[in-house]
């Protein structure tokens, strides 16, 4: 009885139906209202039958997959048949000239893509898979943010991509028009629906990838191809499905309908049947005002009078600083209007930290629904300020889940300002030092943050484009994101210390406890000095202590020396903060102990790199030995004062610099 009403209610909602052609090889969906998809992460269907595959989260990625697996072989043995897929679908980002990171329809040897990353890996591989051959998996990205570390030709972008994010070809978004055959940009994250045809042909082992906006038929020429024999590429069966992922921004990825066919053409999609995109933006201003308008003429002058007072002040309120040359630069440039209203025009409570270079504040952005940390530093120099912004704007594209993104700038008269993603539970030294009321951290959350940084450290050295050292590694530039993953910050404005400096004095900048005794002597900085301050940074964290402590007589006493002592004395375990009572992994304790004296060795070519650091920290190589000289460690010139300012040593927490952009790029 109650299924009568059930069935009339589907019947009603036949606009978003999956009709099941003739044949059990075709499929079409108009919507996806009440449909059997297998979804995972953050996609959802919505009530109006929108595939939502992003929403409002960031860093966070989804999919959805056709619920069973498919075969497109014949037989097991036999070549893959020709295919074909059509979809429609629409990326709204809060900004209307950016966009993180893009989506893929793909086919896979599995439906659960739980080890996939977000970000630039579209939530299809991760940093260790990626380009793998036995990833067996087949994708067309359409994606929306430039990673250069992958390729990738511009912030909108259609790739064909095979077990890697890094496409075997790509082509800008866009189509050839049918009457003038001249090549239309389309920009992905318009906002708008568009429409893409895929088609794979068993006979000549080719990729095309063809797209338009939704009211245009499918363009004759394709906008992108490739050859390539699927057959050695694919399982059987396979998944089939959508894959999308957003960054340090939340985007929405949306698929408005789909169709599919095996060994035979997929149906068209009628797009009169498909759900409506949600508006993006404000919605159209009403009739209301032409009704308004004859009785407001009469307060025309009034208001004009208004309007012009409020102008010059908010001219002198929000006034920036802009110049040609940063034109380059738009998408990560923001408004100080923005930001002022960001933060509630930079008010006490919403400070949140003092650092070397200038205050922190917290904000939120309402466009974006966005928390960011704006960085406030108040002075600049001129000449250099180009060459430093290209760095910020090139570092800001520089992203991994252990570095804090650095989302953009604004520059004012004698003002800068950094715009970085909230880190909801601060840094790391305010677990470690003073932990108030705050649980102390348990030996698992300070080995996983360890482990974060070496893995952030080890990104900023070895797998960019270039060599970054980070220069100012310690407990209070690491911070900790909602999920509790240590996350790398400050990175990018040493520059900005160099351009503000006599180029003629050399000044040693970073935080005393931290400073490789050589880049005491040279004032230069290299990866081997990350190391060395990075072994700094795990007794800190594994001892519970400060680096360097004045004793009652106003002696400084050198953590360092401290637990060499004890690894002398066969107590290693008593150097351990005390406050774990015990309550501690002794193995990996000694582990990261034994390393943190390696890193700290007074001689660079004596430390690890990071990649040998993370080998340890993930127990595949033995532990580290530490060689007999280190008896000796103390009485090396650890911290002669040599070419040192003396009131640097007293104020060292004024004293951070912040890593730099280095020119070692040949280098490695
Ligand atoms: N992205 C962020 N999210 C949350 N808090 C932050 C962020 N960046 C900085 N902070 C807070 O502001 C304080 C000062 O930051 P910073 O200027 O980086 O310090 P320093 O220069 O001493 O390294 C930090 O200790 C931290 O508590
Ligand atoms: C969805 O499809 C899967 C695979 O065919 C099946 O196991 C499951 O029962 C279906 N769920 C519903 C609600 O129909
Ligand atoms: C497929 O090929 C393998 C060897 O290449 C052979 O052992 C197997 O019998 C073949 N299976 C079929 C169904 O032809
Ligand atoms: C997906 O795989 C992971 C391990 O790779 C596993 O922990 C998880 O339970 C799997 N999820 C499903 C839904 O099978
Ligand atoms: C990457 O994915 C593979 C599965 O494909 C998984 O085994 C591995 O642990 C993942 N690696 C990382 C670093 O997440
Ligand atoms: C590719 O993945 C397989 C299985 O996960 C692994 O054994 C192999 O070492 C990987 N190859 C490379 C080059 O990473
Ligand atoms: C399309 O966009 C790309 C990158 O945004 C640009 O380089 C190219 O010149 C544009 N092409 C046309 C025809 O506008
Ligand atoms: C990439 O696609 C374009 C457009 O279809 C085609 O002209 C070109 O040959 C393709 N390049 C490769 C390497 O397949």
């Amino acid at each position: 009885m109650e299924h009568q009403p059930f069935l009339l209610l589907l019947v009603l909602l036949g606009f978003a139906l999956v009709a099941f052609c003739s044949g059990q090889n075709q499929y079409i969906y108009h919507g996806f209202a009440g449909k059997n998809l297998t979804i995972d992460g953050t996609s959802k269907i919505t009530p109006e039958g929108l595939l939502e595959l992003t929403s409002d989260k960031n860093d966070l990625n989804g999919h959805a997959f056709f619920p069973t697996p498919l075969h497109f072989r014949r037989s097991p043995n036999s070549t893959v048949q020709s295919f074909s897929a059509n979809f429609v679908f629409g990326i709204q980002s809060f900004y209307t000239d950016r966009s993180y990171d893009g989506m893929a329809f793909l086919v896979a040897p599995t439906n659960n893509l739980s080890t996939a990353w977000p970000d630039g890996y579209l939530g299809l591989f991760n940093i260790s898979n990626r380009g793998n051959s036995s990833n067996h998996i087949f994708a067309v990205e359409l994606d929306t943010f430039q990673n250069s570390e992958f390729g990738d030709i511009s912030n909108s972008h259609v790739g064909i991509d095979i077990n890697d994010v890094q496409s075997v070809n790509s082509s800008f978004a866009g189509f050839y028009d049918d009457n003038s055959g001249i090549f239309r940009n389309l920009t992905l994250y318009s906002g708008q629906a568009m429409q893409v045809w895929l088609e794979y042909s068993e006979e000549a082992t080719q990729i095309t990838v063809t797209m338009a906006p939704i009211d245009t038929p499918k363009p004759k020429m394709p906008l992108l191809s490739a050859t390539y024999d699927l057959s050695t590429v694919l399982t059987d069966p396979v998944y089939i499905g959508f894959s999308a992922a957003t960054g340090p921004v939340s985007t929405r990825h949306i698929v408005l309908g789909w169709s599919f066919g095996i060994g035979v053409p997929a149906p068209a999609i009628d797009i009169t049947k498909l759900p409506k995109l949600p508006r993006v933006g404000t919605k159209s201003r009403s009739n209301v005002l032409e009704i308004v308008l004859p009785i407001a003429s009469g307060m025309f002058i009034i208001i004009v009078g208004a309007i012009v007072i409020l102008l010059v002040r908010r001219k002198l309120l929000y006034a920036e600083l802009r110049e040609d040359w940063e034109v380059d630069f738009g998408p990560q440039r923001f408004s100080y209007k923005d930001l002022f209203h960001a933060t509630q025009g930079f008010k006490k409570k919403n400070l949140i930290g003092v650092g070397g270079f200038g205050k922190v504040y917290k904000g939120f952005l309402a466009a974006s629904k966005l928390e960011v940390a704006i960085k406030k530093i108040s002075r600049e120099s001129r000449q250099g300020m180009k060459e430093f912004i290209t760095e910020v704007v090139s570092i800001g594209r520089l992203r991994h889940r252990n570095l804090v993104p650095l989302l953009g700038y604004c520059r004012r008269k004698n003002e800068l300002l950094l715009v970085y993603n909230y880190m909801s539970n601060g840094s790391l030294d305010r677990y470690i030092h003073d932990v108030e009321n705050r649980p102390i951290l348990d030996w698992a959350q300070r080995f996983q943050i360890i482990k974060d940084v070496a893995c952030g450290l080890f990104y900023l050295h070895e797998k960019w484009e270039k060599v970054v050292i980070h220069r100012d590694i310690k407990a209070s530039n690491v911070l900790l994101d909602a999920q509790m993953n240590g996350r790398l910050g400050d990175f990018g404005l040493a520059r900005l210390y160099d351009h503000g400096t006599d180029p003629q004095t050399t000044h040693v900048v970073g935080t005393m406890g931290y400073l490789a005794p050589e880049m005491v002597r040279t004032g230069k900085a290299s990866p081997l000095t990350d190391v060395f301050a990075f072994g700094a940074f795990l007794l800190e964290t594994t001892c519970g202590q400060r680096p360097v402590k004045q004793d009652s007589q106003g002696n400084q006493l050198m953590l360092v020396d401290w637990v060499l002592e004890h690894w002398h004395v066969g107590s290693l375990t008593e150097a351990v903060d005390m406050r774990l009572r015990g309550d501690y992994n002794v193995e990996e304790a000694c582990l990261v102990l034994k390393l943190a004296l390696v890193c700290l060795h007074p001689f660079p070519a004596s430390r690890p790199n990071m990649r040998q650091v993370m080998q340890y920290l993930d127990k595949d190589s033995p532990q580290p030995e530490l060689a007999p000289t280190h008896l000796g460690f103390s009485k090396l010139p650890l911290m002669q004062n040599k070419g040192f300012n003396p009131s640097v040593m007293s104020y060292p927490e004024l004293m951070t610099s912040i890593g730099t952009f280095s020119g070692l790029s040949g280098g490695r």
